[in-house]
């Protein structure tokens, strides 16, 4: 557009081009540079101090008073009119965490959803004019399982699909295909195993396991900053933002899906793999963060009775999130209990296996948000009073 102009920011070298009118912290939002928003545009913190170097922009306003005398703006109350350059001071730059990636392992029986078969599968010729789907499809049902994508045939993914003819060909008609539920999800040339992601998407920090579903083996584990940090540091300052429009949610989804994608690329990369051989996905979160991934509404989550889109598991294609994995991955998010009690919390309790516990015991789940679940009268599934009780509170302003 003709009327956009420049915000470049230093030292920091990024640069967003905006239409006049726009803040200084939404044009860092836009040229990536992770600057503070703890109160998320509301000008009460306090965090998002920049100085303007060059270039015209709006006059302070009231809340800047202290930051003015400094010869500071508040990003967020300043909007851009003219090319701007702007300085970030290091304190306002969100700062990289350490993310507790580690932890007690306890050994799982090995279940896949996904089973991963290799095949040979006979050229074509005069006297085979089978499709190549066809022919796949009858060498399923020779060697596999029922239920595992033979028995009646078997359904593809269509980007898998797209994909097949060119891999069949190039690898000399033997390839290994990955099944899930009775569809093709992934072809690949060679004998690697398939990959799965796990990750808990945090309000603060994203915590991301690589395995190997042959194996069970985790390759490699990595935490990172949520990228919707600087959008505001809680999770009803998310709630705020993304209320403000289609636009503004939609935003949200896509920072979060990005960080999710360049995490998942990073552990691959550590392990000499790529994430388009990621085949499936376990995405657990609060509520919020739970529902800003699927980009499901969250107005309703900041307000009484705080009642979730959606309380069940859930199923879907990974690239319907825009992450990049492979042509048909699906990405599982494990069910919620509650506006805030989310599907992590599930997830400790299934880790922990409170669920089983056979004396009154406790589970906290301590983090920006803390959940606490209470087991009492035996195991849940097998004794008649097995209960397990969940509640959450807000802890960020208590480690403050
Ligand atoms: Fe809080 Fe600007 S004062 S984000």
């Amino acid at each position: 557009m003709t009327n956009e102009v420049t915000v470049d920011f230093e030292p920091l070298g990024r640069r967003a081009r905006v239409v006049p009118g726009t803040t200084l912290l939404e044009a860092a939002r836009q040229a990536g540079v992770g600057l503070n928003g703890v109160c998320g545009g509301a000008g009460t913190c306090g965090t998002c101090r920049v100085r303007v170097i060059a270039g015209q922009v709006t006059p302070s306003t009231e809340a800047e008073g202290d930051v003015v005398a400094e010869g500071l703006r508040l990003a967020c109350q300043t909007r851009v009119l003219s090319d701007v350059r702007v300085d970030v001071p290091p304190a306002s730059i969100t700062a990289p965490q350490r993310a507790q990636i580690e932890g007690r392992e306890r050994p799982v029986e090995l279940d896949p959803a996904v089973h991963a078969f290799d095949v040979a599968l006979a050229p074509p010729n005069l006297a085979d004019l089978r499709a190549d789907a066809t022919r796949l499809r009858d060498a399923l049902y020779q060697q596999s399982p029922p239920g595992r994508g033979g028995q009646g045939g078997v359904r593809f993914d269509h980007a898998a699909l797209c994909r097949f003819p060119a891999l069949l060909r190039e690898n000399d008609w033997r390839v290994r295909v990955v099944v899930r539920d009775g569809e093709v999800i992934a072809v690949s040339p060679s004998d690697t195993s398939p990959l799965g992601l796990a990750v808990d998407i945090g309000t603060t920090k994203l915590a991301a396991y690589l395995v190997d579903l042959e194996s069970g083996e985790t390759l490699v584990a990595a935490g990172a900053m949520n990228p919707q940090i600087a959008y505001g540091e809680d999770v009803m300052t998310r709630i705020a933002y993304a209320m403000e429009g289609e636009t503004q949610a939609q935003e949200l989804q896509r920072v979060l899906a990005g960080g999710l994608d360049d995490l998942a690329r990073k552990l691959c990369a550590q392990v000499g793999r790529e994430s388009a051989e990621i085949v499936e996905a376990v995405l657990v979160g609060n509520t919020c963060m739970h529902h800003l991934v699927l980009g499901l509404p969250v107005a309703q989550l900041g307000l009484a009775p705080y009642v979730p889109t959606l309380a069940y598991s859930y199923n879907l294609k990974a690239r319907e999130l825009g992450l990049r994995f492979a042509p048909g991955a699906n990405v599982h998010l494990l069910p919620n209990i509650a506006g805030f009690v989310g599907a992590d919390h599930v997830a400790m309790l299934l880790a922990t296996r409170m669920h089983e516990a056979r004396e009154i015991t406790v589970g906290l789940d301590i983090g920006t948000n803390t959940e606490i679940s209470l087991a009492v009268g035996g195991p849940v599934l097998s004794a008649a009073e097995g209960r397990l009780l969940s509640c959450s509170c807000a802890s960020g302003p208590a480690f403050e």
